[in-house]
């Protein structure tokens, strides 16, 4: 984007200042896995304080916005028709583990419509970023989905879900069916940054359920800016109160839902 909306600099700018916390941090977390404490203090002081940085620098620029955050949970603002959806550190166990995967992500919210997002890993310095009707970019590269017509030729994202998370059994079933259909599967471990990678071309679909509104506003922009279909797990719109989601083009996205579908019904 040569360009940024005054809206869309607004949000880099925070989501950049955020960042440099959190990069010098994660530098930190390596030192730390040998402590007798552990990393884990350290990771949630990390999360809060990044996302304070977003609150305050967002709350600024556009005074009376709401907020819904991981955090801090919802903060009302004046004007009700914009909220910012703002998960500070998404992938939390990766950061916790040294594992450069993850990202600040900032969805802006217009009327209830998911209008911009920008999702932003300090380690590889890749800023993605998409605005209603502006387009999806990587940096300053547009962004299109992938234009793969067969499943078999694809690779997919998922979540898997971990102890204490709903539900071990449905996901063996749609990972079974979908491994027996996809070229490859892949569990990167931070769902903004699975959605950006759908936008950029990288994954040709992604699936994941139980999921936050902070891991999906962003990205929702992202692919949708990109060319690609977003929807719920039962192909309605209804991702973020719902927590699913299938992305990928038009045919893949089909294709997935379908396979997942059988699969949950099987
Ligand atoms: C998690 C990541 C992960 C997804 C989980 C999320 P967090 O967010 O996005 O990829 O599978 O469901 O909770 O906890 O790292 O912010
Ligand atoms: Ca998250
Ligand atoms: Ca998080």
């Amino acid at each position: 984007m040569a360009r940024h909306t005054p809206v869309m600099t607004v949000m880099v700018a925070a989501v950049r200042k955020a960042a440099r916390g959190l990069q010098r941090d994660f530098g930190e977390v390596e030192n730390l896995q040998v402590s007798m404490k552990g990393p884990g203090d350290f990771v949630s002081a990390a999360d809060k304080k990044t996302e304070k940085i977003l609150f305050e620098e967002l709350s600024k620029a556009r005074p009376g916005y709401g907020f819904l955050m991981e955090e801090g949970g919802v903060v009302e603002g004046a004007d009700k028709s914009h909220r910012w959806i703002i998960d500070p550190l998404d992938g939390t166990t990766n950061f916790l583990h040294g594992i450069p995967q993850f990202a600040i992500s900032v969805g802006l919210e217009r009327e209830g419509q998911m209008v911009a997002g920008v999702i932003y890993n300090p380690v590889t310095d890749e800023l993605f970023l998409a605005e209603k009707g502006q387009g999806a970019f990587l940096n300053d590269r547009r962004l299109r989905v992938s234009a793969r017509r067969d499943i078999t030729q694809c690779v997919i994202g998922c979540g898997i879900p971990h102890i204490g998370r709903p539900d071990h059994e449905t996901f063996i079933k749609e990972e079974r069916a979908v491994m027996q259909n996809a070229s490859g599967l892949r569990r990167m471990g931070a769902a903004s940054l699975d959605l950006a990678y759908v936008a950029a071309g990288r994954f040709d679909g992604f699936w994941e359920v139980a999921l936050a509104p902070w891991d999906m506003a962003a990205g929702i922009v992202l692919v949708r800016e990109a060319g690609g279909t977003v929807s719920d797990i039962n192909g309605r719109e209804d991702m973020l109160n719902s927590g699913g989601i299938i992305v990928g083009n038009e045919m893949i996205h089909g294709q997935l839902s379908k396979i997942l579908k059988a699969a949950r019904n099987a």
